[in-house]
């Protein structure tokens, strides 16, 4: 028996990187999975890939913006439709359209962070919970980043919308307890494309000065969001998981 046998995920940018992954991880686990990209190819080749594995699990996929409220309740609908439930929710898109001081803050940059980061996030949260976890519970996974427990001079906007993930995560547990449990994974640098541009040129530096002495893996992630969203998490709600190779336990003076 395998730990989410014949439950239903919907998956947030699931195309590529850590989404991938934990679509990757859910249907190897037993579930079946639904995927959201704002790009139909690159969800047509995610759905390619995961089908070449023998997991028995089904793959839905649905072109929709994580900051488009709308878009969230038909994937919502279309789930419900194909699988007959959503078990698992995992916000996992965002968007990080605005590097600077925050003192010079471009304003629709601003709102298109917000929007998708933090609006989007409640936003799928209350369409999982209104079509299915309301009656049958269920489990929430957000993906937020280290970024949003500490001060980075470049994406600070960013980073605060994944502390208010954060805030947001522990609000949600509150508000939807006994029935869904809500958990945060916080993950340090993780090699995908979004963070390209960072770890390509200086990953043997970066490495260096963590105590795990390596970047993370959109694996990593997954392990976490298989434990957070099976029954070995039952009694845990409304916490974040930090997945940072130890960048967090340097001591105060070193760079991570
Ligand atoms: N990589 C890191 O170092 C790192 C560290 C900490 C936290 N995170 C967080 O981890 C999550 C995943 O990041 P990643 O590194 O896996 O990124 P990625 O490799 O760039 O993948 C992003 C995925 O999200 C989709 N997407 C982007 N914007 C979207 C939107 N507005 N609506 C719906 N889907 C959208 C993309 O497909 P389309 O382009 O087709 O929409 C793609 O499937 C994000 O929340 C990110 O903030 C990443």
């Amino acid at each position: 028996m395998n730990v989410l046998d014949g439950r239903v995920a919907v998956i947030t940018g699931g195309s590529r990187g850590i989404g991938l992954a934990i679509a990757r991880a859910y249907r190897a686990a037993g579930a079946h999975v639904t995927i959201a990209a704002r790009k139909a190819d690159g969800l047509a080749a995610a759905r390619a890939e995961l089908m070449t594995t023998p997991a028995a699990g089904g793959v839905h996929t649905v072109v929709a913006n994580a900051g488009e409220p709308e878009q969230a309740q038909r994937c919502v609908d279309e789930t419900m439709e194909r699988f007959g439930r959503v078990d698992i929710l995992v916000n996992n898109a965002a968007t990080n359209p605005y590097h600077g001081a925050l003192i010079d803050l471009d304003l629709p940059r601003a709102e298109k962070t917000v929007r998708v980061n933090q609006y989007g996030m409640i936003a799928w949260t209350r369409c999982a919970w209104q079509a299915s976890m309301a009656e049958h519970g269920g489990a929430i996974v957000n993906i937020a980043s280290v970024g949003g427990l500490i001060v980075d001079p470049h994406i600070g906007y960013y980073n605060a919308t994944k502390a208010a993930m954060l805030h947001l995560t522990r609000q949600l547990a509150y508000e939807l307890g006994p029935k869904a449990r809500v958990n945060a994974i916080a993950p340090g640098l993780i090699k995908t494309e979004l963070a390209r541009a960072v770890w390509e040129v200086r990953e043997p530096i970066l490495t260096a000065k963590l105590p795990l002495r390596r970047l993370g893996t959109p694996e990593d992630v997954a392990n976490a969001a298989v434990f957070l969203a099976s029954d070995a998490s039952s009694w845990m709600t409304g916490q974040t998981l930090v997945l940072d190779g130890g960048a967090l336990a340097l001591p105060i003076g070193v760079d991570s």
